[in-house]
């Protein structure tokens, strides 16, 4: 089996090519750079247009880093009829691009399996400046995200490529709902430094993080104040093992 990885070069992606490599998987990476490749046979192109890359594999981690599906139809074409693992996100559940991406896929291929991801535990590298200064200033501090280790997203899609998985969706989480105020404490902990949170107006948050994100964002967190992002078992179920904590992602991170 010959596998394309695509987000080769991101948080999810690198495990991907690495733990393919270990089992002894021939491994093709598309980047943008090849000089930021992490291993594998090297083709330089643009996910919104792989058809060089797809040529002659049989599988793809594919992953689609944008907030629209426009392009997605060309982009999933030359994957016809071959294995898709493809990173989306519980939000498919409620449609959106995400559900459109995930019906690209599904039709162009039988053999699809949908990682669907409630947020990685890498969100939260955003606010390691801040929390080395002791706080970190931001909105919505009691939302409960139940964040993944991206080691576990690859795990879960090494066990796609390696068994059978084919038209299943996964819900994959951390083991537990956080808030976002524990989230910062434990990054405090693992850093060696206590940190505090400090809630940011929605104003605030808003001319941060750009009006277009924030539309999104802000209503999704306010809402997991009282409705916790769920937690799956999914991670345990197709690895074998338990979902790595937040507090592990961290110390592993910082420590
Ligand atoms: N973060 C979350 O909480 C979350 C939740 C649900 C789903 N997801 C999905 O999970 C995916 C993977 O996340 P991740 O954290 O592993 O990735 P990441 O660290 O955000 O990196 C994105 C990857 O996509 C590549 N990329 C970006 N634009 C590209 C383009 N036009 N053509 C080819 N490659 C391109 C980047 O390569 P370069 O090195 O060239 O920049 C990088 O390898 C995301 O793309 C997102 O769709 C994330």
């Amino acid at each position: 089996m010959k596998v394309l990885v695509t987000g080769a070069t991101g948080n999810t992606g690198r495990h991907v090519v690495s733990g393919l490599l270990d089992q002894n998987v021939d491994v093709r990476v598309l980047v943008r750079d090849p000089a930021n490749a992490p291993g594998g046979e090297v083709v330089r192109g643009d996910i919104i247009d792989p058809a060089e890359a797809a040529e002659g594999v049989d599988a793809v981690y594919f992953v689609w880093p944008f907030y629209s599906a426009a392009g997605i139809d060309k982009a999933v074409k030359p994957f016809k009829d071959k294995k898709i693992v493809y990173v989306s996100s519980a939000a498919a559940e409620d449609g959106g691009f995400w559900a459109e991406v995930e019906e690209a896929v599904r039709n162009v291929t039988d053999d699809w399996t949908f990682l669907r991801i409630t947020g990685l535990a890498t969100n939260t590298l955003g606010w390691v400046p801040q929390a080395k200064t002791g706080k970190v200033r931001a909105p919505y501090g009691q939302a409960k995200r139940s964040l993944v280790h991206e080691k576990d997203v690859a795990e879960m899609a090494i066990k796609a490529f390696t068994g059978d998985h084919r038209k299943q969706i996964y819900l994959v989480t951390g083991p537990e709902a956080l808030t976002q105020a524990e989230q910062v404490e434990i990054i405090g902990k693992a850093l060696g430094t206590p940190v505090k949170w400090e809630e940011q107006p929605e104003q605030e948050a808003t001319e941060q993080l750009g009006e277009e994100f924030a539309k999104s964002a802000l209503p999704y967190w306010a809402s997991l104040v009282d409705d916790p992002e769920p937690v799956s078992l999914d991670v345990a179920t197709v690895t074998g093992h338990p979902a790595r904590s937040f507090e592990d992602w961290a110390r592993e991170r910082f420590s």
